[in-house]
C-alpha cells in the first residue's frame, strides 16, 4: 500500500461526498469492482495514517467526511441518499476507529489504574479529575469571551458552537435508546427541557437558530465554515451516542459537558452584556446556567453513580469523559492561539 493518498485529502474527501446523494445502490455499484473498493479504503486508511501523523489537512477532510456521513444519518431530506450504503459503512467504521484511537492517544493511560474501586468514591474521583484538568475554567471563557472578545468573535464563536448546540436534542434522543429505569427517565427529563417543556417557542434548539440568524450566519457557513475542532466537537458525541457498546462513553461525556456548562455560560452571558448582543442570546444562555447545573447533579446521582459499580463500566465514563475534555481543551486552545491577548 503506497504511503500517501492518490490524491489530496481534500480532492477525496470533495470527490466522495459528491457521491453522497447517489442512492445507496448507486453508490455501492460505483464501488462494486474489486479495485475501485480496494482503492477507496486504501485512501480512508492514509487518511487516517495522515491524520494522526498531525497533517492538519487530513486532520480536517478526515473530520469533515465523517460529519458528512454523520448528517446523512441525521438530517431529513427528500432526496435519495448514500446513507445505507454498505461500502459507506465500511468507510464510516474506519474514520470511526481512526477517530477513536487517536482520541484514546490523548489519554494517559496511567489514569485508568487510579479510578477508585469503591463506586461510593467514583463520582467526587470523577469532579476532581475534571477539576484538575488543564480545560476547567479555560482562559478562552474566562477571559476570552468574558472581557475582550468582539461581536466578530462571538458570531464564530456561535457557529462553531452549531456543531453540538444546533442539535442537542437529537443527541440525547439517540443516547436514550436501549437504557431504561432512572437513566432513562433522567434523558428525558433532560430531553424535555430542551424542549423548552412543551413551549414552542423555548426549544432551546429554537433559541440557539435565533442566534444563529442575528449574527447572520448562512446555512452555507454552517455546513463548509467549521475548524477541524468544531466538526471532532460534533462528531464524538455522535460517535458514541450511536453505538450501544459505547453507552459507557457517553454517560462519561455528558455528564462533565454538563457539569463544565454553567461557569462556561456564565462567562459568555457576562461577554454577551458587556457588548449588549440580542436579549435571545441572553435567554438561551442565561437558562443554562441553572437547568446545566441540575441536569449535571441529577446525572451525577442518578446514572453515573449506579453505572459506577461495574468497573468496566467507570473505566468507559472516565474514557467518555476524556475524550470530552481533551477535545474540547484542544478546541479551546486552538482559538486562543488565534486570538492572543
Ligand atoms: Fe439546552
Ligand atoms: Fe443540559
Amino acid at each position: 500500500m503506497p504511503a500517501t493518498l492518490s490524491t489530496t485529502p481534500t480532492a477525496f474527501v470533495t470527490d466522495l461526498v459528491s457521491r453522497f446523494a447517489l442512492s445507496e445502490e448507486d453508490f455501492d455499484r460505483a464501488y462494486a469492482e474489486h479495485d475501485a473498493y480496494a482503492e477507496l479504503l486504501d485512501n480512508v486508511t492514509r487518511l487516517g495514517v495522515a491524520a494522526s501523523a498531525g497533517d492538519a489537512d487530513a486532520q480536517f477532510a478526515q473530520q469533515y467526511l465523517l460529519a458528512k456521513i454523520y448528517g446523512l444519518h441525521t438530517q431529513l431530506g427528500a432526496e435519495p441518499t448514500a446513507e445505507a450504503s454498505t461500502v459507506l459503512h465500511a468507510v464510516t467504521r474506519q474514520l470511526e476507529r481512526d477517530t477513536a484511537r487517536d482520541e484514546d492517544a490523548w489519554i494517559d493511560e496511567s489514569i485508568y489504574a487510579s479510578i477508585p474501586d469503591d463506586p461510593e468514591r467514583f463520582v467526587p474521583w470523577l469532579k476532581n479529575m475534571t477539576r484538575e484538568h488543564r480545560v476547567f475554567k479555560h482562559p478562552y471563557y474566562h477571559s476570552f469571551l468574558r472581557e475582550r472578545a468582539t461581536p466578530e468573535d462571538f458570531r464564530s464563536f456561535v457557529l462553531q458552537e452549531s456543531s453540538v448546540d444546533a442539535r442537542f436534542d437529537d443527541l440525547l434522543a439517540m443516547m436514550q435508546v436501549g437504557s431504561d429505569g432512572e437513566t432513562k427517565m433522567e434523558i428525558a427529563k433532560n430531553f424535555w427541557d430542551e424542549m423548552g417543556n412543551g413551549d414552542p417557542a423555548m426549544v432551546h434548539t429554537t433559541l440557539f437558530g435565533r442566534i444563529i440568524a442575528h449574527f447572520g450566519i448562512t446555512d452555507d457557513e454552517l455546513k463548509e465554515s467549521l475548524s477541524t475542532e468544531a466538526l471532532l466537537g460534533g462528531n464524538l458525541p455522535v460517535l458514541i451516542c450511536r453505538y450501544r457498546n459505547l453507552f459507557g462513553e457517553a454517560v462519561g461525556h455528558l455528564a462533565v459537558a454538563e457539569w463544565l456548562a454553567p461557569d462556561r455560560f456564565s462567562q459568555v452571558l457576562h461577554g454577551w452584556e458587556r457588548l449588549g448582543l440580542p436579549a435571545d442570546g441572553i435567554t438561551y444562555h442565561r437558562l443554562h446556567i441553572g437547568i446545566d447545573a441540575h441536569h449535571a447533579s441529577a446525572w451525577f446521582a442518578h446514572v453515573v453513580k449506579p453505572m459506577a459499580a461495574e468497573p468496566q463500566t467507570r473505566r468507559a465514563m472516565v474514557r467518555g469523559a476524556l475524550w470530552r475534555l481533551n477535545s474540547s481543551c484542544r478546541y479551546l486552545d486552538r482559538i486562543l492561539a488565534q486570538n492572543p491577548a
